[in-house]
């Protein structure tokens, strides 16, 4: 272990609130409280406006926050990480965004002409849902409960084979059906209120959710400009959903306490939620002149072995998975929002039939995911930061081991940082030690390429 020069720094667990950084959804395994040791590091191994690939980007909050000092290139094997990094990094590319008050105006009107059409095919489910939305707080008991219960199992779900006795959602179900084979969407979207009715959401704030998405496609036409407000879609989508921040599985309503706790989000406005937030990006926009971006989806290894893309960058920003849960099973919700193809999912938990299975989460195939990543950085001459935690998949010295046998000059800065671990109220969270690990070429190496 040659080299090995461990920093400590030490770290109380703290919510990031600097301009530098804006908060979309809250994902696991974000960077966000680390950012400036991150940005510290990478000063001492690369010049001003070289180029950085943040390769398993999620949220993209790395390159987000390095985005005025260096080109960014991002990629996830997430659709809905594009999104988010267009929003945030991509709009720096733009002088102006459009106008926030024209272009909220017309979305408006096509979200309100929507909303009527799709509550309307759903009238009567639509009250028996706000009714249950108008119990007072406290008034919840054991017998409301059962009956909301029973609610909830009388709509279609991969459980029940999508087959119900509701009369609406049997014909919602087969417009679903002719979307799904066709690969075509019109008007009106219902692929958020079939999926997810009544689990996350209520059915009201469903049919919000995709009144927007269709209000967005129909005012927006710009890649780039349809992303910011698709981002604010997504914050709205993830604050508004009654999960602790994930999609992994809807709360079973086991007791009356539970419901109550649900319906604290069943009311929330998922109009109001993507509002503010849209207002907080534009806010946010920033214009740098001469940034090169560029935003990718898909798997690690397939691009690393793209030689023109890997002219652009002189460092990989490596954040992989630490733990063995997949990425697709806690966001599959947002990446159907994002992809809105009418998938068919299978389980109860509505996971995407297409979901990626990472081999950075598989004990038995993780270390041969680490040794593809550093032998690719090493044939595209990319020097490589990876942040890792003590908990992970594979212990440091072998990572340190894999990064030596490419030819890396190897060190590590250590720190000692409280993990969240996506609990939505008081501290929930672990003592963890996360790692930088710093793979750069000897001045010989060059020498002998
Ligand atoms: C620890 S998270 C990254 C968090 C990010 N640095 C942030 O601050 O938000 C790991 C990411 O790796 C992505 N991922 C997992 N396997 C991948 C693969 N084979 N190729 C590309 N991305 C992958 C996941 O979708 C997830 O977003």
């Amino acid at each position: 272990m040659s080299d090995l020069n461990s920093v400590e720094i030490n770290k109380r667990s703290r919510l990031r609130n600097d301009k530098d950084y804006i908060h979309i959804f809250k994902y696991m395994g974000s960077k966000r409280e680390l950012l400036p040791e991150i940005k510290e590091v990478i000063a001492t191994m690369i010049e001003p406006n070289d180029g950085i690939l943040d390769i398993f980007a999620g949220t993209g909050n790395v390159g987000n926050y390095l985005k005025n000092d260096y080109n960014i290139y991002t990629n996830d094997i997430q659709e809905y990480t594009r999104v988010i990094t267009d929003s945030i990094i991509g709009a720096s590319q733009y002088k102006e965004l459009p106008s926030v008050k024209a272009t909220l105006s017309e979305l408006r009107n096509h979200y309100l002409s929507h909303k009527k059409s799709l509550s309307s095919m759903l009238v009567n489910t639509l009250k028996i849902s706000n009714s249950f939305i108008n119990i007072e707080k406290n008034s919840w008991d054991e017998e409301k409960r059962l009956l909301y219960k029973e609610f909830c199992n009388s709509l279609p779900s991969p459980v029940n084979g999508y087959a119900t006795e509701n009369e609406e959602f049997n014909r919602l179900f087969n417009i679903y059906l002719d979307r799904s084979e066709s690969k075509n969407n019109s008007f009106p979207y219902c692929q958020i209120t079939f999926l997810f009715s009544e689990t996350y959401f209520s059915l009201e704030q469903t049919i919000d959710i995709d009144s927007l998405k269709y209000a967005i496609d129909k005012t927006l036409t710009h890649k780039i400009f349809k992303n910011v407000y698709l981002s604010a879609l997504i914050h709205a989508f993830s604050y508004s959903s009654s999960g602790t921040g994930h999609f992994a599985m809807f709360r079973d309503l086991v007791d009356v306490k539970s419901v109550e706790d649900t319906f604290i989000y069943r009311s929330k406005s998922v109009w109001e939620l993507f509002e503010k937030k849209l207002h907080e990006i534009y806010e946010y926009h920033k214009f740098i002149p001469n940034l090169k971006y560029e935003a990718y989806n898909m798997d690690y290894s397939v691009l690393l072995k793209n030689r023109e893309i890997a002219q652009n960058y002189k460092l990989i920003y490596a954040d992989p998975p630490y733990s063995s849960v997949h990425y697709s099973r806690f966001y599959h919700a947002i990446e159907s929002l994002v992809k809105y193809d009418y998938d068919i999912p299978t389980f109860k938990g509505r996971y995407r039939s297409d979901r990626h299975q990472s081999p950075f989460c598989q004990k038995q195939n993780v270390k041969g995911a680490f040794e593809l990543l550093f032998r690719l950085a090493k044939e595209n001459s990319a020097s490589l930061l990876l942040s890792y935690a003590d908990t992970g998949m594979i212990d440091l010295d072998t990572i340190i081991e894999i990064s030596e046998h490419n030819g890396f000059k190897t060190s590590v800065v250590s720190i000692d940082y409280d993990h969240s671990t996506m609990g939505r109220k008081g501290h929930k969270s672990n003592r963890i030690k996360e790692y930088l690990v710093k793979s750069e070429f000897p001045d010989s190496f060059y020498l002998v390429q």
